[in-house]
């Protein structure tokens, strides 16, 4: 396994689209682990293959205390989404130390392939929902942050334009 390099925001590769994967074979579920190593490396709660900078319908989620619940979606589609709706918190491992409130469905039913290939159904609620959600508008090449005001948004990018450059000049001066 290995880790990966989560691409930051404002990175143009994250509004990249995602395309399906079809056929789950050996490539696939090594990204797979990779992506689980990297989420739980990170202390993430779902990582999307987009944030890797790899455009496939891939998804990695564990919101369970003790972070051994994965929960693998491959070509995931929503199937069901409950009308009530819900506004949460959100951050992202691609939008580090930033924390926004975003509204979402409170519940959703996702259909999606296992890293066998089979294909299933699950109703999520709670932080699941949210997160299944959240990484499905990454695969859409969506952040969370354009659900916020521009205003808001560009004081993002600019606050992660500084950070990533201060983090390049500390590295060159090591
Ligand atoms: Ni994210």
């Amino acid at each position: 396994m290995a880790r990966l390099t989560i691409l930051r925001y404002p990175d143009p590769r994250l509004h990249k689209v995602a395309r399906p994967v079809g056929m789950v074979d050996a490539r696939i579920r090594r990204l797979i682990d990779d992506m689980l190593e990297t989420m739980y490396a990170a202390d993430g709660v779902g990582l999307a293959a987009t944030q890797v900078d790899v455009h496939e319908r891939v998804i990695v989620i564990d919101t369970s205390q003790q972070r051994d619940q994965p929960l693998v979606l491959i070509d995931p589609e929503l199937v069901w989404r409950s009308d009530e709706l819900v506004v949460n918190e959100e951050g992202c491992l691609s939008v580090p130390e930033i924390f926004e409130k975003v509204q979402r469905h409170a519940a959703v039913t996702v259909a999606a392939l296992d890293r066998e290939g089979q294909r299933f159904e699950r109703r999520v609620e709670g932080l699941t929902a949210v997160c299944v959600q959240h990484e499905m508008d990454h695969l859409q090449g969506k952040v969370f942050v354009e659900y916020l005001s521009p205003l808001k948004r560009e004081r993002i990018r600019v606050k992660m334009n500084k950070r990533t450059r201060e983090e390049q000049q500390e590295r060159q001066q090591a």
